[in-house]
């Protein structure tokens, strides 16, 4: 039988599967799910950043027709816990106590027969604080400083930098910062929770479903078993819908008080308090080099903010000092405590920040030296982790600068800052590198495979726009010989296998990996039976040698068999499989983790055999005019090397998405602060800019070909969150091409080019 391309699936650019439910409204998110006669909920928020609740005055909201219930921490302090803390130190608490940490901290709900009754009453609740002046932010009075403990994260101290600096002939010394920003995904932080014999069912945009569960029967104080977390298709999240948050729990209680589903849509503003945020960072970079452009010392320091109790920090030294060879290498994070609400992950955490110090120094150092950016960082290419002295399973960074060069003719740059012009406009052309760690979650899958040839992947993995769906079904149907349309995909569901933390690029790796392990089983069982059946044509062969493909088994010297015969030998139904799988890196009882909603991803960082990354080069055009300040981003190409690509067409909008997002974080977004009372004062879209179509003109994404055999079985790296590493600083570069002027605080304004 001939090749059929349409059975080809691991590889292919197929759409994705979920495509037409999503723009047909037939897709479920969680807010959608029905439930029966809800009463709505509406948050009370903190309008003081520091102190304590004195007290409250609700006459005026239980006076609002249709209101149903008050929650405060004076009848329901005691009735659910705060979510674990995300980082080291402590979480911040909502209606435990009478304790404010923050503005637009959690202190009431209230709950009515409409979302309007539940909204009007909310902002009816009379609250008297005994408020103090707050911190709000880095050189507030009343901060706390302190260095990292080392736990989570690591600082190296690789030979003498600081000497070697003072030795260097050619020296970078810069500060650098980058600002608030929040994920501001459409789909809102929505919860609705119903209780049926004691047990809950919660539906919520979630990329852990596990996670919330644990935690959420933690908080309660629940058998995890009694909970099941339903979050079937999410409306963005990017690292927000990562991490518990307290809402969930009082959400649960007021439905338990009830006996009632209860439904909350927090509004946009709501979130920028309720859940995380990207905190606001700081720099302090030295570099060194000899003439011939060889880094002799990178010393980088940071400090991100917090809040009061948390340690939460993102460290993205661990990035910064693998990037280039270099003898002398010293990195030191600091934490600043304020009065906030706790930052969390955000879109490549650690990388986005910290690689636009280190790549906006590179440029430095290479107008320093008159060297080509390009050629800096060829110079300085090495395959092995300067920080561990272990090798890279692979490093294509060169070939990712060469493939995006190439593309966009940087040969025809004119070095000096203000040369290339067109008419008004001050063209400016830039680059820089991006780099992600190969991270990998574990993941368990059940595969039903039925005797029509269809089949069912059971597996708790998210889809937040990434693709999951899709790639599961490639994996799936490659694996068992089906075409894509053959195979059923459930996920987003507790009572699901677990398939981990859909973040930090881990999860594509994790869930292909977990699905493939139960096929495999399938495959190895319907082989097994018909190697040992005295009939068959495969009768007394080897079992490893068949396959599944084109939806028969097949033998290597091409005999085949319909899989409906090979499957019946096994079973007169359906043959299903239950399989886990612990990425090397992880302890044996990694499953048994995520069941209990514990994270379990084994990080490119932290591996002791080999240090796995993926790299990429961002080039990008800006045309600044010279009389306004006003800079556009005309053209952007990157090229990225993420090992075995599942779906070139997911990969390439996740890599246009980021990069995309690089242009926005660069030019775009902050969220500004009112330092007095430490609030945030964008808290919408409106105010919170972000790019629309006239602010993105040509982007190309460029997946140069990887294979690497060390990284997992799959050799695949994760393209989650690469993309948008890297822009900020190619970005400033090419401004400072264009205009003779040196951004190192982000966003890059119109009046910092006046
Ligand atoms: Mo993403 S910040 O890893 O959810």
């Amino acid at each position: 039988m001939p090749d059929d391309a349409s059975w080809t699936t691991i590889g292919a650019a197929v759409p994705r599967i979920e495509g037409r439910a999503k723009v047909t409204g037939q897709a479920l998110y969680a807010s959608d799910e029905p439930v029966a006669n809800p009463a709505f909920a509406f948050l009370v928020l903190s309008t003081a950043a520091r102190g304590r609740i004195r007290s409250f005055d609700l006459r005026a909201a239980q006076a609002v027709a249709g209101v149903l219930d008050i929650l405060t921490y004076e009848n329901v302090g005691h009735e659910a816990d705060p979510p674990a803390p995300h980082g080291a130190g402590e979480e911040t608490t909502t209606m435990q106590t009478s304790r404010i940490w923050h503005d637009g901290q959690i202190i009431g709900v209230v709950v009515a027969e409409t979302y309007e009754a539940a909204r009007e009453a909310a902002y009816a609740v009379g609250v008297e604080y005994d408020a103090e002046a707050p911190s709000a932010t880095f050189d507030s009075p009343g901060v706390q400083e302190e260095v990292r403990e080392p736990g989570e994260h690591k600082d190296f101290a690789v030979g003498d930098a600081d000497a070697a600096f003072d030795a260097a002939a050619v020296r970078i010394d810069a500060r650098f910062g980058t600002p608030t920003q929040h994920h501001n995904p459409i789909e809102l932080f929505t919860t609705t929770c119903t209780w049926h014999d004691g047990s809950l069912t919660v539906y919520e945009p979630s990329q852990f479903v596990h996670g919330l569960r644990g935690s959420l029967a933690k908080q309660l104080r629940m058998d995890p078993k009694r909970i099941r977390v339903v979050a079937r298709h999410v409306g963005g999240a990017f690292g927000s819908k990562g991490i518990p948050s307290a809402r969930t729990a009082w959400i649960a209680v007021a439905a338990r008080r009830l006996n009632r589903p209860v439904k909350l849509v927090a509004t946009r503003g709501q979130g920028y308090t309720i859940a995380t945020y990207r905190a606001e960072t700081r720099h302090h970079i030295r570099l060194a080099a000899g003439r011939d452009g060889r880094l002799l010392a990178l010393r980088h320091e940071g400090w991100e903010v917090t809040s009061r109790p948390s340690d939460y920090n993102v460290s993205g030294t661990e990035t910064t000092a693998r990037m280039y060879a270099c003898p002398n290498i010293l990195t030191r994070v600091n934490i600043v405590h304020t009065d906030r609400n706790t930052p969390g992950f955000m879109r490549a955490p650690p990388d986005v920040p910290y690689m636009f110090p280190l790549e906006v120094a590179m440029d430095e150092l290479a107008e320093a030296l008159g060297m080509d950016p390009v050629e800096l960082r060829r110079v300085n290419d090495t395959q092995t982790d300067p920080a561990t002295g272990q090798a890279f399973s692979s490093r294509s960074l060169m070939r990712c600068f060469d493939q995006a060069a190439a593309r966009f003719g940087w040969a025809d740059r004119t070095p000096q800052p203000r040369s290339m012009r067109d008419g008004d406009w001050l063209l400016g052309w830039g680059c820089a590198a991006a780099a992600y760690p190969a991270n990998i979650g574990a993941g368990a899958a059940r595969v039903l495979l039925g005797p029509d040839g269809q089949a069912t992947v059971q597996i708790a993995a998210h889809d937040i726009g990434n693709g999951s769906h899709t790639i599961i079904a490639q994996t799936a149907a490659e694996r068992l010989g089906l075409r894509l349309e053959a195979v059923t995909v459930q996920l987003g569901d507790s009572d699901l296998p677990p398939a981990g933390l859909a973040a930090g690029s881990s999860h594509a790796s994790g869930i292909c990996h977990a699905v493939a392990h139960a096929c495999e089983d399938v495959r190895a069982r319907i082989a097994v039976a018909a190697t040992t059946s005295n009939a068959g044509p495969f009768a007394g062969r080897d079992p490893a040698t068949l396959i599944l493909a084109q939806g028969r088994l097949r033998g290597e010297d091409g005999t085949a068999e319909p899989l409906h015969d090979a499957l019946a030998r096994v079973t007169g139904g359906a043959l299903e499989a239950y399989a886990e799988n612990i990425p090397k890196g992880l302890p044996p009882d990694s499953v048994g983790k995520l069941y209990s909603g514990q994270m379990a991803i084994s990080r490119g960082t932290q591996r002791e055999d080999l240090t796995t990354y993926a790299f990429g080069a961002q080039f990008v055009e800006v045309r600044v005019h010279a009389r306004t300040g006003e800079t556009r981003v005309s053209r952007a190409v990157g090229a990225f090397a993420a090992g075995r690509i599942i779906n070139p067409r997911t990969a390439h909008s996740q890599l246009m998405g980021g990069m995309i997002w690089g242009i926005s974080s660069a030019l775009h977004e902050a969220t500004e602060i009112d330092t007095r009372a430490a609030r945030y004062v964008n808290d919408n879209i409106a105010e919170y800019l972000i790019p629309v179509n006239a602010d993105v003109r040509e982007v190309e994404a460029i997946i140069v070909p990887e294979q690497d055999a060390e990284v997992n079985p799959l050799g695949m790296k994760g393209i989650g969150e690469i993309g948008v590493v890297g822009m900020n600083a190619a970005i400033s570069n090419a401004v400072y091409h264009a205009t003779g002027r040196r951004i190192r605080d982000l966003p890059i304004r119109i009046e910092d080019l006046l």
